[in-house]
């Protein structure tokens, strides 16, 4: 196998590792879980492609809503804009979730970064915040990353898969690309912190803010978008969003109710932000 080394503690405590870190613990993962819908099931593979590809398959086939695939090592990592992820075998929390709302899908955007950034803050002593419209960070570095792929279900729902690729143990400063600007929950003070429990109470957390979007009505929804807009550290600051050939540059100042970035630029003219990479300065 070129790229990993699966290998077995002997003893007692036998365990499988992968390039020397435990395998995730699934059965941890199920007995820590209690939420109503989401990780209900759970497919785990301890090297997969990309778990959102997978996703899509299965989505596509009729996968039950909540359904989790878990990895340890996504060789095939896909990122926003056609990027690929950057995989740390048996250190990060590798997962999509199969779900389909009934609501607009720049919600399940703000509902995700929300759980995530929860899920952290809850299980170290760390304060992550979003940046616009869905990275998270820890000192100013990005720690998670989600990627938002739609398409019909065998029922032809709208269905989609919510991939989360959260940066846990080990370090990028090996990885001159990355170094600058990428970070790990380990890198900034929250080594402790297990995997299983993260992906647990992320689960929860998730349930929780789809709960709210898909049965809330508009209180839900607001509660979602104000709770997001109050974590975002991206007001405020001057930023430059690259748009294929087009650049705008100014402050952003605020986010509309569908969660677009306001932003006033120097002609005082003020730009409504849909997509596209926001650089902060
Ligand atoms: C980004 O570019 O910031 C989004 C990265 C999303 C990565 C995750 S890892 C699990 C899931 N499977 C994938 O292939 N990508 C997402």
């Amino acid at each position: 196998m070129d790229r990993h080394t699966y290998s077995r503690l002997e003893g007692p405590k036998a365990q499988a590792l992968m390039n020397g870190f435990p395998l995730l613990d699934i059965a941890g993962i199920q007995s820590r879980l209690h939420s109503a819908q989401i990780g209900r099931e759970l497919i785990y593979r301890p090297m997969i492609d990309s778990t959102n590809t997978l996703a899509m398959e299965l989505a596509q086939q009729g996968a039950t809503e909540g359904t989790i695939i878990l990895t340890d090592d996504q060789p095939g990592g896909r990122g926003r804009q056609g990027r690929s992820w950057k995989a740390l075998p048996g250190q990060q929390a590798l997962l999509s979730i199969i779900v389909y709302p009934a609501f607009p899908a720049h919600f399940l955007v703000m509902g995700t970064a929300l759980a995530v950034r929860e899920a952290i803050a809850l299980t170290t002593d760390l304060e992550p915040t979003i940046k616009w419209p869905n990275d998270v960070l820890i000192a100013g570095k990005k720690v998670c990353g989600i990627l938002i792929e739609t398409t019909a279900g065998a029922d032809g729902r709208l269905c989609a898969v919510v991939g989360i690729g959260l940066n846990v143990h080990g370090s990028f400063k090996e990885i001159a690309e990355l170094a600058q600007r990428a970070t790990t929950i380990a890198e900034q003070g929250g080594q402790d912190v297990s995997r299983e429990e993260l992906i647990a109470t992320l689960l929860e957390r998730f349930d929780e803010s789809y709960e709210m979007l898909q049965h809330g009505g508009a209180d839900g929804t607001w509660r979602i978008w104000k709770h997001w807009r109050d974590h975002l550290s991206t007001l405020g600051h001057w930023v430059r969003i690259q748009q294929g050939a087009r650049l705008v540059e100014g402050m952003a100042i605020g986010v509309d109710g569908d969660g677009a970035l306001l932003v006033r630029q120097l002609d005082g003219a003020t730009t409504q932000i849909t997509w596209g990479d926001v650089e902060m300065r």
